[in-house]
């Protein structure tokens, strides 16, 4: 899950990251009371999960209450990549001497953690890391050592912080650290990271990515989820525990296992290229149990996308037999009754698949067409789904 800046320095800020005060606000009129209240020149910055934000317009300085309120009137309701600026971060406004970047994240790749530090820090830290890779120091972070005041000052030294405030700067990072293992994130990003006259460190934009992996740990974490912007869709199929992503096609998809339903997105998005240039609707993998309400509960948010034309239920019978899983669907279309509605095509697949396929026959449902081969299905939902559209 990925936060928003206010969130991030609210976090930072409990663990001892220094910060600048500000608070969030909805109306313009809302912006200038905050502006008053802090009493200093401030920056309205638009609260949106993309980034390049002040590049967009987005990131404004204002001196008075009254410039806060055109700042903030101008920023609220702006479009940044396909976001809408619902709210606005007034933060007290900061003078910079310098910007640096610092993150921590996840390297998969290497698998380990790893430290990011640059001395060249701010809105072109993109184009620094392809022009100029060299004056952006990567520092692996072993997990179990982690980050202490050493550590800390080898990244800076690396990243090639100045002398002068290279002390600072590393027990900012080690709070960093700090925040990245107590609240489990896979990335913890500041950019910029400033030096001001008096050669204070302050972290004036924060990026945090949580792992919802690690969510039953943090109760807390729950109330960082911005209801407003969640897909209801999504929200739904969280609440069942379901594995779903919702994507922009007509095709509903229901597999199990993610490796399987990874490569039914592909071979429907294939297929769909004959039929109209019909898409996979959704990402949903039912696990390995599939009973019969985990089928239904699937079902009911697949149906419940309006721009779902047809259904693709591709099952593969492992440790969870093919009669088992047709007995759910069976099943699922009883719990459902006249709330199922659109066409399904079913391919079973692998142990007990043939009681399967005659469980599925003998019930005879209207909607529910068997395919036998993942391809054929898969034409068989897109040729389904052309037609509904
Ligand atoms: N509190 C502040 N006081 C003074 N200047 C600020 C403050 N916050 C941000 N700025 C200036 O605005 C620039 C952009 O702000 P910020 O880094 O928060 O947004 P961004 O990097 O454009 O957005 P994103 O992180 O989404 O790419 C900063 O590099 C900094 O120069
Ligand atoms: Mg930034």
């Amino acid at each position: 899950m990925d936060l928003y800046e206010y969130q991030a320095k609210d976090l930072f800020a409990a663990h001892g990251v220094p910060v600048l005060p500000g608070r969030t606000a909805e109306t313009a009129d809302e912006a200038a009371a905050v502006a008053a209240e802090l009493g200093t020149a401030v920056v309205v910055k638009a609260q949106v999960k993309t980034g390049g934000r002040g590049k967009a317009g987005g990131v404004k300085l204002a001196k008075t209450p009254e410039e806060t309120k055109e700042r903030a009137e101008a920023i609220l309701g702006m479009d940044i990549k396909g976001h809408t600026v619902h709210r606005v971060l007034i933060a007290a406004a900061s003078e910079i001497a310098e910007e640096y970047y610092f993150s921590f994240l996840l390297d998969r790749s290497n698998r380990t953690f790893l430290a990011m530090c640059s001395a060249e820090g701010g809105m072109e830290i993109e184009q620094l890391a392809v022009e100029r890779p060299d004056a952006l120091a990567r520092v692996p972070v072993d997990a179990i050592a982690g980050v202490d005041k050493a550590k800390a000052a080898e990244i800076v030294a690396q990243g090639k912080i100045p002398a002068a405030v290279a002390d600072e700067a590393a027990d900012v990072i080690v709070k960093l650290w700090e925040t990245f293992v107590s609240e489990d994130a896979t990335l913890v990003e500041v950019n910029p990271l400033v030096r001001d006259p008096q050669d204070k460190v302050i972290a004036l934009d924060g990026k945090v990515t949580l792992d919802e992996n690690a969510g039953f740990r943090h109760p807390g974490h729950a109330d960082l989820v911005d209801q407003r912007t969640e897909d209801p869709l999504e929200a739904k199929a969280k609440a069942k525990d379901l594995n779903y992503v919702k994507l922009d096609g007509e095709v509903g998809i229901i597999g199990n296992g993610a490796g399987l339903v990874m490569s039914t997105l592909d071979v429907v998005a294939y297929a769909g290229e004959k039929h109209g240039g019909v898409k996979p609707a959704n990402f949903l993998d039912i696990g390995g149990g599939a009973s019969a309400e985990v089928m239904a509960a699937g079902l009911d948010v697949i149906l419940g996308d309006p721009a779902v034309k047809s259904v693709f239920v591709n099952v593969f019978g492992g440790i969870t037999a093919c009669d088992a899983v047709a007995n759910g669907i069976v099943e699922a279309l009883k719990i459902l009754g006249d709330a199922a509605t659109k066409p399904l095509v079913v391919r079973l697949d692998g142990n007990n698949v043939l009681e399967g396929r005659r469980i599925l026959d003998e019930a005879n449902h209207p909607l529910v067409t068997q395919v036998d081969t993942m391809d054929n299905a898969a034409d068989r939902a897109a040729e389904l789904a052309a037609a509904g559209v």
